[in-house]
């Protein structure tokens, strides 16, 4: 049987820097809250069969402000960080059956709410073809020049060359069974991202072309920017 794809959206977190007086995934853009727009986008993904939403066991704003799709349920098992989160999440549907092993678990931060479709369907595709199981992230090359710093001041030490080198962005996926047992294995303390606990396996996962549009709200900046995408989807 085809493995389900499943988006396990973390959004237990505080948004300290973004700096609102809620946490930032239920700030509203064009009138929607940020973690609205995040769920509608896999929901109108008809390659996704479920989408399991984390937050914090004290979030206050979840039930007033979400909508549900049919296809969407909300967890409320987020932890102290967001490797925490998704390792709650991860254990509670595999515990509960909601999920099976060989599913995949597309990973995807709550706050990136511009994912465009044509993205997550290149990341969609790029699954299909994983025959040895690496897992795949979205990611985009580095385009600026990189400079080192020296260690006590912000003078340049030297330029790092930036061929090969990628940023990474979600969803990242991974069958179930495989995400759970790398983040068991990891100090959850040491991980920014979900590839990095597989990688620590000794698994090479896949980099897909990301999009520029699919960024992280993160300062007060980025709202504005993240409304202008909404505004102008093209696909
Ligand atoms: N996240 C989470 N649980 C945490 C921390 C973060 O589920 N304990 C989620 C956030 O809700 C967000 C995603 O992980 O959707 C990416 O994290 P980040 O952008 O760092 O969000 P915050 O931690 O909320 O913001 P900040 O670091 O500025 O406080
Ligand atoms: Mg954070």
């Amino acid at each position: 049987m085809k493995p389900h794809n499943i988006a396990l959206l973390p959004a237990a977190g505080v948004g300290s820097r973004f700096g609102a007086n809620i946490p930032k995934q239920y700030a509203r853009l064009l009138n929607k809250p940020v973690l609205q727009h995040t769920i509608d986008l896999f929901a109108a993904n008809p390659r996704i069969s479920q989408i399991a939403v984390v937050v914090s066991p004290n979030d206050d704003w979840f039930d007033d402000c979400i909508t549900l799709p049919p296809q969407a349920a909300v967890y409320r098992v987020g932890g102290n960080s967001r490797a925490e989160s998704i390792a709650n999440g991860l254990a509670y549907l595999l515990r509960h059956k909601i999920i099976g092993e060989t599913d995949t678990v597309l990973v995807h931060d709550a706050a990136r709410c511009c994912l465009p479709q044509t993205a997550l369907n290149r990341l969609l595709d790029a699954l299909e073809q994983d025959h040895e199981n690496r897992g795949a992230i979205l990611a985009i090359p580095v385009a600026d020049t990189l400079k080192r710093q020296t260690p006590n001041a912000p003078h340049i030490a030297h330029t790092v060359s930036r061929e090969y080198l990628w940023q990474a962005q979600t969803p990242q996926a991974f069958q179930a069974a495989l995400l759970h047992r790398a983040l068991q294995q990891t100090d959850l303390a040491q991980i920014t991202d979900d590839a990095s606990a597989i990688e620590l396996l000794g698994i090479q996962p896949i980099l897909v072309e990301g999009d520029s549009r699919n960024i992280k709200l993160t300062r007060p900046d980025d709202a504005r920017l993240a409304a202008y995408f909404l505004q102008n989807p093209d696909n």
